[in-house]
């Protein structure tokens, strides 16, 4: 894997940015959930770096589950309908508050599919958070209550957000020189 300052194009959310904005969706979600108990849900992989900024900013108690999920169709780098679970919650959501913790909605199949799976679960109410959200590039509606950026449809990594498996721990979040990531020299 070359260093990423071989393919950076630019940072277009810097650390500071990306804890302030958590701070305030904490702030946002502490005063929502006031007196509830949460049931914070994280996507695999790339949300991890997001959860475990952000429920450190939530002041309600809560406790954390996992999902992973696969899509498989038209190429790596967008997901298509097909969406399967494969690692599933190890415990009841009945009559829990959950809220959905993702690093990006891009064709919001992959939502889609965790929120019709988790609606048939009979949760108290279930919600949605992601950290990016490329609007444009949306194929199915996902209902978005926390958002934390809305971002053009350029390539991201960085923060949860892979370059091909690698580089999910960078601070920032920056864009994709695909000619350079792909030049061999
Ligand atoms: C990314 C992201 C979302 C999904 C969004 O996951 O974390 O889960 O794609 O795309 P969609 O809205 O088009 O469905 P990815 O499959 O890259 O897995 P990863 O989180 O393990 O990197």
């Amino acid at each position: 894997m070359k260093p990423y300052q071989d393919f950076l194009d630019e940072i277009i959310i810097t650390e500071e940015q990306l804890q302030k904005r958590i701070r305030e969706l904490g702030a946002e979600i502490s005063k929502d959930y006031a007196g509830k108990e949460l049931l914070v849900v994280c996507i695999l992989r790339g949300g991890v770096m997001f959860l475990t900024d952000l429920i450190r900013q939530i002041n309600v108690p809560l406790a954390i589950e996992f999902m992973a999920v696969a899509s498989y169709g038209s190429g790596a780098r967008a997901s298509s309908g097909d969406v399967r679970i494969t690692l599933d919650l190890n415990t009841s959501i009945k009559d829990r508050h959950v809220l959905i913790v993702e690093d990006i909605i891009d064709s919001g199949h992959t939502l889609a599919a965790v929120i019709e799976l988790l609606q048939t679960r009979d949760p108290a109410s279930l919600y949605v958070c992601t950290l990016l959200d490329k609007v444009s590039r949306r194929e199915v509606e996902v209902p978005v209550r926390y958002r934390g950026f809305a971002i053009e449809d350029k390539f991201v990594f960085g923060y949860g957000l892979d370059m091909d498996d690698y580089y999910r721990n960078l601070p920032f979040i920056g864009t994709v020189n695909l000619k350079k990531y792909e030049d061999p020299t």
